[in-house]
Formats: structure tokens, sequence, C-alpha cells
């Protein structure tokens, strides 16, 4: 396959998890009710009269209705993924009219299980329009996008550049794009791109969707108001940003993209939140980070070192004191340092909170420096 056929592989396959998430959701909930209907029937009986909730969707009480109520969410959700694939079809152009035809095959053979780690990928994009686009999301933009903002504004002059690498959903791009930048984010998941360039393209009002983030999962809430409630996005309108801004988002791997002639020296600041430990070697991304920034551009990084390739092969990980040490030789000298409060990503409430403390630094690049050639 040459890169276009992968790209369109990639595309497609999105698309086939969007699709098939009503289906696979709506099927974990059978299982629900599965066990529901095993229970004795006084087990049932009590069930029935405890759990305070009726459906108005199907006009059962108790824990069916629960049931019920979580199924009509599902197909909420859906009704806005499927506008966001409708929105998002003709996007860079990547499907022909064979993909019709290969859809609507994929559709009459229900019987094909969808993957597991695509519907996570699935539900993660619901949670992430929480973090980046709903009002939600505010404590977490708060805690990680701010430093980052506040380091820009002090050291960058309005109309400077900012370039955001794993941009997500393009909140923080944005941000800085309204903030009087020439603001770019970089992302290379369709799971991101499809929903960004909607929000970013498609909505014309305050909270005019609504998606329920939290239904997937059953475990560890206080209330099942709490699992069952609406999130609505978007809680800013991108179309305030004034006609002149200089805002875009571009597709495409990192290294691949920026490492190109027409990037170097290009940029005043890198933003990175939550980006850094995508890497399977860091070493090469901060070879492209000096490489974009002009000499006296600034380098500004928030995040944990999750590192995503942990378990595949030809990935290196390293602890914080290890990059640390690194950053001298690769051209930057640090400025600010230090760690950040404790903070969710995509948190959901409830009674379990996986919290990280970010660290968060500010750097110059002080000299240029040679990359590595491939092996
Ligand atoms: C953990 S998320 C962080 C998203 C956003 N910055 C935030 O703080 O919410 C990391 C993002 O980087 C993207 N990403 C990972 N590796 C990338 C690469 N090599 N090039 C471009 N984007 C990448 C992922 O698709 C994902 O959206």
């Amino acid at each position: 396959m040459d890169d276009l056929e992968l790209e369109r592989a990639h595309f497609r396959g999105v698309l086939r998890a969007w699709s098939d998430y009503l289906q696979h959701a709506i099927s974990v909930n059978s299982r629900r009710r599965a066990s529901l209907a095993s229970l004795p029937h006084a087990h049932q009986q009590i069930l029935a009269e405890t759990v305070q909730i009726s459906s108005p969707v199907s006009g059962a009480s108790g824990f069916r209705a629960k049931l019920d109520e979580i199924d009509d969410r599902i197909r909420r959700n859906a009704d806005v993924l499927e506008q966001v694939a409708q929105f998002t079809r003709s996007f860079v152009g990547l499907l022909g009219e064979d993909d019709d035809d290969e859809q609507e095959q994929a559709a009459d053979s229900p019987n094909k299980s969808p993957a597991e780690g695509d519907q996570d990928r699935v539900r993660t994009v619901l949670r992430q329009i929480a973090r980046d686009w709903s009002s939600e999301g505010y404590e977490e933009r708060r805690s990680a996008y701010q430093p980052l903002i506040d380091a820009v504004d002090a050291r960058v002059s309005e109309g400077g550049s900012v370039l955001v690498p794993g941009a997500g959903l393009g909140r923080l791009a944005f941000e800085f794009a309204l903030k009087g930048y020439r603001a770019q984010g970089n992302e290379f998941s369709y799971y991101m791109l499809l929903p960004s360039h909607f929000i970013l393209n498609n909505t014309s009002r305050v909270r005019e969707h609504t998606i329920y983030p939290y239904i997937h999962s059953a475990s560890n809430w206080v209330s099942t108001e709490d699992m069952l409630r609406p999130v609505h996005f978007p809680d800013v309108l991108p179309t305030m940003l004034s006609p002149n801004a200089d805002f875009s988002m571009v597709a495409g791997e990192f290294v691949e993209v920026y490492a190109k002639d027409c990037e170097h020296n290009e940029w005043d600041a890198v933003a990175t939140c939550f980006f850094i430990d995508t890497a399977k070697n860091l070493l090469r991304y901060l070879e492209v980070i000096n490489r974009v920034l002009r000499v006296g551009g600034v380098w500004a990084n928030v995040g944990p070192l999750l590192w995503h390739f942990e378990h595949d092969s030809d990935s290196i990980e390293l602890s914080l004191e290890e990059v640390m040490e690194l950053l001298p030789r690769f051209g930057f000298e640090i400025e600010e340092r230090r760690t950040l409060e404790r903070q969710q990503y995509t948190g959901s409430g409830g009674m379990l909170a996986h919290l990280y403390m970010p660290e968060f630094w500010v750097c110059r690049k002080t000299r240029e420096i040679e990359m590595a050639p491939a092996v």
C-alpha cells in the first residue's frame, strides 16, 4: 500500500468504528439486561422498587428504566457521531465512490464484531470533547492549558506564531489564535481530526450539541444521574475568532510534517500538552522541536511521562530527570520549571480519579542542532 492508500484505510477504519459504535454500545447494555433477567424474581422486584429512576423514553421505572435511559443516550451519542461523519466524509478528499459501497456492505454484515480497541477510541473521543469544548472541561483546561498560555504570553508578542503538536481536538491552539497569535494545531489521528473539524467548522451556536460521555462504564458512580448527565458543546463559538485570525489544523505525523525544510525556523513558540510521551523516540521529537523554532524561540511543555508505546517494540522510556538532562544537548535552556497541581485527564467525576502531577517547563532554543540521520 502506498501512503495515500494507508491514509484512506486509516480514515475508512475510523468511519467504520464510528458507525459500529451504536451496535457495540447497545450490545454491552443488553448484557446488563440479560443479567437483570437472570436474577431471582424477588431480586428483580426489589431493584424495580428501590432504584429511583423512571424512563420517560420507555415508561419503565426502577433498574430497568436505568438501562432504557442508557440505551437512549447511546442512540443520541450515535446521532452526533453520525453528524460528525456526514460532515467530514469529504474530508481531505480521501474517499471515493467505492467507499459508499463498502460502507453499505459493512452495514449489511452486522455479525462482524467491532474491534474493542477502536470502540475504546470512540468512547475516548466523547470524553475528549468534554475536556476541550465543554464547560465541564474548564478545570482541566485551566490546570493544563493556562500555564502554557501564560508562558507564551510572557515571552512572545502578539502576532507571533505558536505551534501545538498533538493538538487533540484543537482547543489549546484555538485559544492561542483567540489571543492574536498565528496558531497551528497538528494532529495525526482521524479520531481527533474528524470531531475537531466538525466543531471548528460546523457549529453555529454555543451548546448546540449534546453528548453523554459517561454512560459507557457503570462503575464508581455516586448517583445514576452523574453517569447519565449530558455534556453540551461547544462552550464557546469557534466563529468568534476574528476573520483576520490565522488559525489552522494540520493533519499528519509530527516528525513527518515538521522536519521538512519549509518548517525550519518557522515558529516563535511550540506548546506541547500531554504530548511528548507519545514519542517512541523522544530524541527525535526534541530535534524537530528545535528545528521548527527560530533561535530564541520558546518551547513550553505540560505533561506526565505516560509512554504510549511502552509495551511496543522500538520504544524508549525515560524518567523526568533523564528528559531534563537531554534538553541542553538538544539546544534548549530552561527558563522556568515546576510540578503542576494534581489534575485529571478526561476525568468523569465519581469515586475513581486518575490524578497526574504533570511537569511544566519553558525553555529557549539557544542554538541549532543537527538531526541524526535515520538508521
Ligand atoms: C494525550 S493526547 C493530548 C491532546 C491534547 N494536547 C490535550 O492536552 O488534550 C495526545 C495527542 O497527540 C496525538 N499524537 C500522538 N502522536 C502524534 C504524532 N506523532 N503526530 C501528531 N499527533 C500525534 C494523539 O493522536 C493525541 O490526540
